[in-house]
């Protein structure tokens, strides 16, 4: 071993319990818990805790909308994740919750710690109301038109369009998306943590704490734009902690959510005489702490979380290590091309030990997103894992098992070889520590490369037909299996099922990361099993189309802006208008005024076709017509309806129009 024992904490962020684990979810689970095996396996003293985030409005509104308590709901998705964690490798030394008794005990003693030292004030705020549902409004539980580039059905804090930010206020014509009624403004006071007085401490924290540079640049961004003081309350009703001394007042989810992780590690302490709590949290802590994390999740781990840490009187987090986001064939999940994956559509086709490989191979230590390329995953796993790494003892094995009794030879036929791979240990390792995993994997492979050229040249299977080589032959398959062993065990953090089926063919009890620098010699081994199928891309495929199929079209739907549905549709009043006038405007290069008779009625519309076209030959065509479009005023007069057209622009405009037959005021559908 060559650093001295550490004592180390790590978390993954806790996740919410309103939905199914998803491929998106494993990326940060799969790489913290590759992170901590490897400190496990260089004989640090590593502990893994996790818990459901169980608190908050959504979780609030979708237990109501499926009739059934908040607990039920966290309870049932909690059991899910742990399943999938589980069948996924992740190894949590515990995995608790936020609404459990130690968490509420935690937050409680933070908050009544900061409020003695002024750190929580409180202030009258006024916000969106829904009188209906008798609760405020989350910004993004308002829904309007966007006040700078007046999109519609925007959030109430920000513009999917045009990117502004604003509050729900600002919107034109809000709406509340739980009852559909205009939200009123209404007063009420809130609990506030004064991260404004914060930024020397948090400074100091962010030299301290060796954090990539994506988040120190984020950081300094933050600091430049200045630090607002942060809401920590909401009102009732909602589902989280009362704040002790109130009502109708509770704790914001994202005050207790880190907080969880305290919990749950409070939660072990319970039952682990060996840990003391205040060991890993106290002020002056000396042990190591690290909140592995997405990219969306920074601002409250690298700012508030360090400042209530310390306002508190706790430790604060050694480091925060942040991740991407996860593509699937370079795009966004998508439910309707099947690439939204559940974690447990994966599981029942494919195995794990695939996705933890693949992820490893892709991951760095940076904010960079990553991508699971389907094509890339089958053909990079059956390289990599099957035919370099599998296949380096399945070509040696038989020859030790029939013709050694299993046994193994006393020394290597190439020591120096060897030493190659021992040498290796080092800078893999360093690799594993700076969470670059896919530079760990490089050089993992590169030597496998190198174990699958020695048999090659070697050629076991020549030299055994040579009784006067059989020595050499032993030689020769005990380097072979030795330089897999080694492998093996460093790949053990990544592929741990895969590994421990290798230290079992080995007939070993358990691996230190320092076994792969000695080889094993003169012992005996099992025969050889397969420790790995190819996969099939029809297995992946399949996984796709029962993606495909879970997925509820209107959900579907609802992710996408651009979408409308049948009742969207059913609104646009389209007709049949003919063209009883078309005359140019003054001042105006682009536009007609065109009179329309739209069946009982006429309509004066402005349309920019006058490149395209000649007023005169436009008389008397039948066009197509938004007839129930909002009047607009426009510079040259009141614009009242819309007459549809195709093309790019310019002269090359193409007016809609309908055949001979078609009469004023007839409804296109
Ligand atoms: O973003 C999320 O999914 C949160 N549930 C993460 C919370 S991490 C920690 F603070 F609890
Ligand atoms: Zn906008």
């Amino acid at each position: 071993m060559s650093d001295a024992p550490r004592t180390i904490l790590v978390t993954s962020a806790l996740p919410y319990v309103n939905g199914s684990p998803h491929m998106g979810h494993m990326v940060e689970y799969i790489q913290t818990d590759i992170w901590v095996r490897f400190q496990k396996l260089r004989g640090h003293d590593c502990i893994y805790v996790c818990a459901s985030d169980a608190h908050g409005t959504p979780i609030m509104l979708k237990a109501r909308e499926l009739g059934i308590t908040p607990e039920a709901l966290t309870e049932g998705y909690t059991k899910e994740f742990v399943d999938d964690f589980g069948d996924f490798g992740i190894e949590f030394d515990n995995y608790h919750t936020t609404h459990s008794p130690e968490n509420e005990e935690l937050v409680g003693r933070m908050f009544a710690a900061l409020r003695e030292t002024g750190d929580i004030y409180t202030r009258t705020i006024e916000q969106a109301y829904d009188e209906k549902e008798a609760m405020f409004l989350p910004d993004r539980f308002v829904r309007g038109t966007c006040p700078r580039c007046k999109s519609a059905d925007q959030y109430g804090d920000a513009c999917e369009v045009c990117g502004s930010t604003y509050t729900p206020e600002d919107l034109i014509d809000p709406v509340s998306v739980l009852s559909g009624t205009t939200p009123v403004r209404r007063e009420s006071e809130h609990y506030f943590f004064r991260l404004s007085e914060y930024e020397g401490r948090l400074r100091e924290w962010m030299r301290e704490a060796t954090l990539d540079r994506n988040v120190v640049a984020k950081l300094e961004e933050w600091f430049a734009a200045g630090l607002q003081d942060w809401d920590i309350s909401r009102d009732a009703p909602y589902f989280g902690f009362r704040i002790p001394g109130t009502e109708d007042k509770y704790f914001y989810v994202w005050l207790d959510a880190p907080v969880g992780y305290l919990a749950s590690f409070r939660h072990l302490c319970e039952r682990r005489d060996d840990l003391d709590f205040d060991e890993y949290f106290g002020a002056g802590s000396d042990t190591e702490l690290y909140h592995f994390i997405g990219k969306d999740i920074m601002y409250f781990h690298t700012l508030f979380w360090p400042a209530v840490l310390q306002g508190a009187g706790y430790r604060r987090p050694t480091s925060v290590f942040c991740h991407g986001f996860l593509t699937v064939n370079g795009q966004k999940m998508s439910k309707s091309r099947g690439t939204f994956i559940k974690a447990r559509t994966y599981l029942d086709n494919l195995n794990p030990e695939f996705l933890r490989y693949y992820y490893a191979a892709k991951l760095g230590p940076t904010i960079e997103d990553i991508d699971l390329n389907l094509d890339d995953f089958v053909a990079r796993v059956n390289s990599d894992l099957v035919g370099k790494l599998v296949n380096i003892a399945s070509r040696c094995s038989g020859f030790i098992t029939k013709r050694f009794e299993g046994r193994l030879a006393g020394a290597l036929a190439d020591a120096s070889l060897f030493a190659e791979f021992a040498a290796a240990s080092e800078p893999i390792a360093a690799h594993y520590e700076n969470r670059e995993y896919s530079k760990a994997m490089r050089l993992v492979m590169a030597l496998a490369d190198k174990a699958n050229r020695y048999i090659d040249e070697h050629k076991p299977w020549v030299m055994a037909k040579d009784e006067g080589r059989r020595d050499d032959v032993q030689l020769v398959c005990t380097q072979g299996i030795n330089m897999f062993r080694s492998l093996m065990i460093y790949l053990a953090p990544v592929i741990p099922a895969v590994a421990a089926g290798a230290r079992e063919f080995l007939r070993e009890d358990g691996w230190r990361w320092s076994d792969a620098a000695a080889p094993r010699l003169g012992a005996a081994i099992d025969p050889f099993r397969p420790l790995l199928a190819r996969v099939d891309p029809n297995e992946v495929e399949r996984m796709v189309e029962q993606s495909k199929e879970s997925t509820p079209v209107a959900e579907e739907n609802a992710e996408r802006s651009d979408v409308i549905d049948i009742d969207d549709f059913a609104r646009i009043d389209l007709r049949i208008a003919k063209i009883d006038k078309a005359e140019p405007v003054e001042g105006a290069d682009k536009l007609l005024a065109l009179t329309l008779d739209v069946g009982g009625g006429r309509r004066r519309v402005f349309a920019g076709i006058k490149a395209a076209y000649d007023p005169e030959s436009l008389v008397g065509r039948h066009v197509v017509v938004v007839a129930n479009l909002a009047p607009r005023k426009m510079r040259f007069g009141v614009s009242e309806g819309m007459v549809l057209a195709a093309g790019p622009g310019g002269s090359d405009v193409f007016l809609l129009s309908a055949d001979d037959g078609a009469t004023p005021g007839m409804r296109v559908t």
